[in-house]
């Protein structure tokens, strides 16, 4: 008869992973299982989406002029309400909103975490069912405990992160969260309503062979990018054949195959858009801290995405990340000699 395996929850496994530090008060443990509910009740209606009124546009755009869909808005109260009635969380700071929340209960200004996301990822794929996610990041707050949270807190570098992951719902859901120690995923085993371990300590391949990139905007890519794309396209000596190209249009579906079978994304600058399309904050940092800990690497073309000191609440930055190898031939392709094999 098949041996069953034992399933190990998320909270059993944060509990024990975070016993490993001698100061820890359980706190992250306790943040990271309200990230994880409030990503079960997104699931929920996302798993619903074509049968409810859910699908489609909400009729107003975010702070960033971006139109807003329906599931954008619902995800995004759903973790506002979720980590306000928390006791682990000091603030948020979403995608969605012009400016930080802080919480005032006495609970939430005790606390000593603040917590930013983008609330849904890869809008766009809603209506036509492919996979989204929630991307989220934590870090310890900078102001005073007792006192509200402030903006200092939420313009923080990635390189002081605590935390980060994501949620996917692509055909299981699933949670990848990483911490300085390790990185590893969670499926949501739906008949008990619990992300269980299934992916420990995933590590990003060091060679990949899959690129992802929106290559229609290639005329308005910079010169050495273009070259870099054209030796993706070219018969690759090690493989004897190209590289793949994969492309979703979701940062978490797109990232998710690159962490688990290697390969490299990028979002980068254009004519159009000088510090490309993705959010520092919400998108590029949690996804390079997670990275890192996998052993894979990211840029934002020169330098480490983790070491730029945020200015502006949504700001954004052109992103390489994925395996070392393809990271590294990128960057030197786009003249980035000094940080090739750092
Ligand atoms: P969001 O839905 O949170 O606004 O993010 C969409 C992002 C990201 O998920 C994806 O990688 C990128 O937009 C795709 O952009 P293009 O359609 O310009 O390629
Ligand atoms: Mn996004
Ligand atoms: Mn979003």
């Amino acid at each position: 008869m098949e041996q069953r395996r034992k399933l190990i929850t998320m909270d059993e496994f944060t509990i024990q992973e975070t016993r490993q530090f001698p100061q820890a008060t359980g706190e992250l443990s306790g943040l990271l299982r309200d990230i994880g509910l409030a990503c079960k009740m997104i699931n929920k209606q996302v798993r619903k989406a074509g049968l409810v009124d859910i699908l489609g546009k909400h009729g107003a755009t975010n702070v960033q002029g971006e139109e807003q869909m329906k599931l954008d808005v619902y995800a995004n109260e759903t973790l506002i309400s979720v980590l306000k009635n928390s006791t682990d969380c000091a603030g948020i700071a979403s995608e969605e909103n012009d400016d930080h929340v802080c919480y005032s209960d006495t609970y939430s200004l005790n606390s000593k975490y603040v917590v930013l996301f983008d609330p849904l990822d890869g809008s766009s794929n809603i209506d036509v069912n492919a996979s989204i996610g929630t991307i989220f990041a934590i870090y310890r707050r900078v102001s005073e405990i007792g006192q509200p949270v402030t903006r200092e807190d939420f313009l923080q570098p990635g390189n002081r992160l605590m935390a980060a992951g994501y949620v996917i719902f692509g055909s299981s859901t699933m949670m990848v969260y990483a911490t300085r120690l390790s990185v590893n995923g969670f499926t949501l085993e739906p008949s008990i309503g619990e992300f269980c371990l299934s992916h420990p300590n995933i590590k990003c391949p060091e060679k990949g062979k899959i690129y992802s990139i929106n290559q229609g905007n290639s005329s308005k890519y910079d010169d050495g990018l273009r070259a870099y794309l054209n030796y993706c396209m070219e018969i690759n000596k090690e493989e004897g054949r190209p590289y793949s190209h994969r492309y979703i249009g979701s940062m978490v579906a797109d990232m998710h195959r690159t962490l688990i079978k290697g390969g490299i994304f990028m979002y980068p600058a254009d004519t159009s858009s000088p510090n490309g399309k993705l959010r520092l904050q919400y998108e590029c940092n949690p996804m390079a801290f997670l990275m890192e800990a996998a052993g894979g690497k990211s840029s934002y073309g020169g330098g480490n995405i983790l070491d730029i000191v945020p200015t502006e609440l949504h700001q954004r930055t052109p992103i390489f990340i994925g395996s070392k190898n393809m990271v590294n031939k990128a960057l030197e392709f786009m003249n980035e000699d000094a940080m090739v094999g750092k």
